[in-house]
């Protein structure tokens, strides 16, 4: 078996991380025995300034043809939308639900009393290939003075897939899903939380409820013992999804995956590109490596490998090294956690 991986570095942050995909890719490989071709391609302001496309033709080609694509960041200069590759690449490869797993490791500082957060596991699934990011019309309005409109669209088939996914993955952990709107405001929530309660229906041993977006993102920091799988729609799980960043110690440490009903799955942290500290060899490459685990589950058919990657990565951040972000006084940086992670995963394979 040959796994062909696209990969994608992307800007900033982007290439520092994904020396860490790289190193646990050749421990697997070594390991299993299962052949792991790599080959990169450019996003982003990087693919701009190669090709003046932010998404080049043989980029996007080489993710549909591939098992799984490796992102790691997209992000440039203000003016230039690089952004936009993500989006299109969401879209074209039709991958819906951006799953974003949020655990806390017992020890590990964050800025909340260990009593608040800990146990917290949540699965956080955003659709990713409609809502106010697509909805026509976008962009300037013509007009006496400055104005713009973002258009949110849902219809009923892109909210039924993705609750459809959202209670199926609901079934295999704890039971129950919390499904995040505004129905309270926008029509496109009313339809959401109607057609939730629809597939609902088929999923009897899933316990559900509603939650409006400003009260969810509130109890997300005061109870987030009580989420199970958070089920929304793409903006609210954009913003959600950073804030719940906090309650594992950093942004810096969730990773994620977009897949569809079938083909390839995009795999990427959902940190950005974080040009403050590009190029100073201090980013978190943790969020990076629970990608690549969540590509071994969820690209790879590799459950066992996976594991034993997403239990590596809980000893390093508790025993160390670990990163500035997670640690002002600690000196270890990219390099180093990626080296000891990538020791310690392949002990254990
Ligand atoms: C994310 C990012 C992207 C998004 C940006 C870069 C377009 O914030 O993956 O969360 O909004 O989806
Ligand atoms: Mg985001």
């Amino acid at each position: 078996m040959t796994l062909r991986i696209a990969c994608l570095p992307g800007d900033g942050i982007g290439p520092e991380v994904m020396d860490i995909a790289h190193l646990l890719l050749a421990v697997v490989s070594k390991q299993s025995g299962i052949q792991i071709d790599v080959s990169e391609y450019p996003v982003g302001q990087k693919a701009i300034d190669e090709t003046g496309d932010p998404l080049p033709p043989e980029t996007l080609k080489a993710a549909l043809n591939s098992d799984a694509v490796l992102l790691g960041a997209v992000g440039g200069r203000e003016g230039n939308w690089p952004e936009s590759a993500v989006l299109e690449l969401r879209r074209k490869m039709d991958v819906f639900a951006n799953l974003r797993p949020v655990r806390t490791v017992k020890g590990v500082v964050t800025s909340f009393r260990p009593e608040v957060v800990e146990g917290t596991d949540i699965l956080f699934i955003r659709e990713s290939t409609a809502g106010a990011y697509f909805g026509e019309p976008k962009g300037p309005v013509q007009g006496e003075m400055r104005a713009a409109v973002d258009t949110t669209y849902y219809n009923e088939a892109q909210i039924e897939r993705a609750a459809r996914l959202g209670f199926g993955l609901a079934q295999q952990r704890r039971g129950s899903l919390t499904s995040v709107d505004k129905a309270n405001v926008m029509a496109t929530s009313r339809l959401w939380r109607e057609v939730v309660n629809e597939v609902a229906t088929e999923f009897s041993d899933v316990k559900v409820d509603h939650l409006l977006v400003d009260a969810a993102s509130y109890l997300l920091i005061r109870q987030p013992q009580r989420f199970d799988v958070v089920l929304t729609e793409n903006l609210f799980g954009d913003i959600l999804s950073d804030e719940a960043g906090a309650l594992v110690g950093s942004l810096g440490l969730l990773g994620s995956a977009t897949i569809g009903e079938s083909g390839p799955g995009l795999f990427e942290p959902v940190h950005g590109s974080a040009p403050d500290i590009a190029g100073r060899g201090i980013a978190n490459p943790l969020g990076m490596a629970r990608t690549v685990a969540l590509m071994l589950s969820y690209g790879a058919g590799m459950p066992k490998e996976a594991q034993a990657l997403d239990e590596s990565i809980d000893r390093i951040l508790v025993q160390g090294p670990v990163t500035p972000d997670l640690n002002p006084d600690s000196k270890a940086g990219t390099k180093e956690v990626s080296e000891a992670l990538a020791a310690d995963f392949e002990s254990r394979l």
